[in-house]
């Protein structure tokens, strides 16, 4: 009962998320994608919106259901995910990067079908970066409070704080491996410019209601 006479956690504030991986076009028929599901961003949108936010959630290809009262936006591309949020993110006063970015695209999808050449040596084709979508947030001024992920297969606290640094990002999590994609279950490593403590194993709806009230306590760090 008390609960309920409380003001939510994230009332009044504007939360954007990405969730999902991307999906990058080789031809018309295939492309390079990986195995996230969404799930962890589609339970962070899910949790922010109990807590009060307006919320924007930018997908990538997933097969998650959309969480009630969010905004759901859906992209392929890492390009076109960046296009989608940009715009949106001066708007908003929380930036949540959970999506798995492709880092690379092929320079130029093939308008038609790659077809067998008969010589038994595959088609080469050249790879470019993707833009950084929260390294591109995190520069805008006045823009919102950012927090990235990280999933790295070795010395997870060395490359969160290094990741943390080099984005300019005042929150990086870091999902303590091995292999949470497609998880129902998750651990988390918090690290801020104070130093790092870790959300132990639990469901990922869990986490995300853990980690919406440690960012709300970022935003209102007076309240008690
Ligand atoms: N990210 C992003 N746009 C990209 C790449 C990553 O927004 N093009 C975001 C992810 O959503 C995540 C954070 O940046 O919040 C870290 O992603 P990660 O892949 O771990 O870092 P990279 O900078 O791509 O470095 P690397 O993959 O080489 O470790
Ligand atoms: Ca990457």
């Amino acid at each position: 009962l008390i609960a309920f006479f409380q003001p939510k956690a994230l009332a009044g504030r504007r939360v954007l998320i990405t969730a999902g991986p991307t999906f990058e076009a080789i031809d018309p028929v295939r492309g390079i994608t990986n195995h996230s599901s969404g799930k962890m961003g589609f339970a962070i949108a899910r949790a922010a919106q109990e807590a009060g936010a307006q919320v924007t959630l930018v997908a990538g290809p997933v097969h998650q259901p959309t969480p009630a009262h969010v905004r759901r936006i859906d992209v392929q591309s890492a390009q076109q995910m960046h296009d989608a949020v940009l715009p949106l993110a001066g708007a908003h006063d929380v930036f949540i990067a959970t999506a798995a970015v492709a880092d690379w695209r092929p320079a130029a999808a093939a308008g038609q079908k790659l077809k067998k050449d008969g010589s038994g040596r595959p088609p080469a084709f050249e790879m470019v970066e993707n833009p950084d979508i929260l390294a591109a947030v995190a520069r805008l001024d006045d823009g919102p409070y950012c927090i990235g992920f990280a999933a790295e297969s070795h010395d997870l606290l060395r490359h969160a704080q290094e990741k943390r640094a080099r984005k300019n990002v005042p929150l990086l999590v870091g999902n303590i491996g091995p292999a949470t994609f497609g998880q129902d279950t998750n651990a988390l490593l918090l690290v801020d410019a104070h130093g790092h403590r870790e959300l132990p194993q639990a469901d990922k709806l869990t986490l995300a209601r853990q980690l919406v009230a440690e960012i709300a306590l970022r935003l209102n760090p007076s309240t008690p």
